[in-house]
């Protein structure tokens, strides 16, 4: 049958973390979709959804250094275009990535693209407007939207540390709600996961060859957060 190759697709939140080395990550990312383009139904389909980095935190900073009173709507739909901000950066680089806001271009846009949230959060509108929902909790939202159950968080660190800095590979949203201190993740994010049945692996974005291994389902240091 023609056209039978069904890409199957993976989304990747690249926090605000890896700032510097965001673009490099992508540029990693690409030539490995590309690979997989040409090699006979393995196609797949790479959605980026940034994080907030320093553009959030500017948000964030607004009203904690100046006292300027800003609500937390506001504030919420700021952050959110900080992702946008964020994207529009990592899409600059020497390669050209497109960028989309919607479900629907997706498919056109090739095989890796970065999502901007905004149009598709307005239009939903269910996640609470708070500084517990950011950029890890709006990426679950809309993998779940995409109809994925499972997504990538890239940061600058391995993966959660418990107390004393050692990495934990495994651990369920359940318990990770429970606990106080969430780590790498936002607060809501293990509450969010428990509630529509969706997983998160947690991997350090200046280590290519780790997203990679997961992707491919191979053993890697990660937090699988079920
Ligand atoms: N228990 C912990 N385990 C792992 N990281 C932790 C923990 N406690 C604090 N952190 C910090 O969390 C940071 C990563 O989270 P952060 O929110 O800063 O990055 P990000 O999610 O990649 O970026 P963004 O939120 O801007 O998209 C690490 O650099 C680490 O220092
Ligand atoms: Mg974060």
């Amino acid at each position: 049958m023609e056209n039978a190759k069904c890409k199957s697709k993976v989304i990747i939140k690249l926090g605000g973390s890896l700032l510097e080395k965001g673009r490099d990550v992508i540029q990693s990312l690409r030539d490995y979709v590309e690979e997989k383009e040409k090699e006979k139904d393995r196609a797949l389909t790479m959605i980026l959804i940034p994080g907030g980095g320093p553009f959030a935190d500017a948000v964030r900073n607004l009203s904690g250094d100046t006292h300027i009173p800003i609500s937390e709507e506001a504030a919420h739909w700021m952050a959110v275009f900080a992702m946008h901000q964020y994207g529009i950066f990592l899409a600059s680089g020497e390669i050209e990535i497109p960028l989309v806001e919607s479900v629907d271009e997706i498919d056109k846009a090739g095989p890796i693209c970065i999502l901007l949230p905004y149009k598709i959060l307005k239009a939903a509108n269910c996640l609470p407007h708070t500084w517990a929902v950011t950029s890890d909790t709006i990426a679950a939202f809309v993998a779940n939207k995409i109809g994925e159950k499972t997504f990538i968080k890239l940061t600058d660190v391995d993966g959660i540390l418990d107390e004393k800095g050692h990495l934990i590979k495994k651990i369920s949203a359940k318990e990770m709600f429970k606990k106080e201190k969430k780590g790498c993740i936002d607060a809501e994010l293990p509450g969010f996961l428990t509630q529509n049945k969706m997983s998160c692996i947690i991997v350090n974005g200046n280590f290519p060859n780790r997203i990679i291994d997961v992707i491919e389902e191979k053993e890697t240091n990660c937090t699988k957060l079920f």
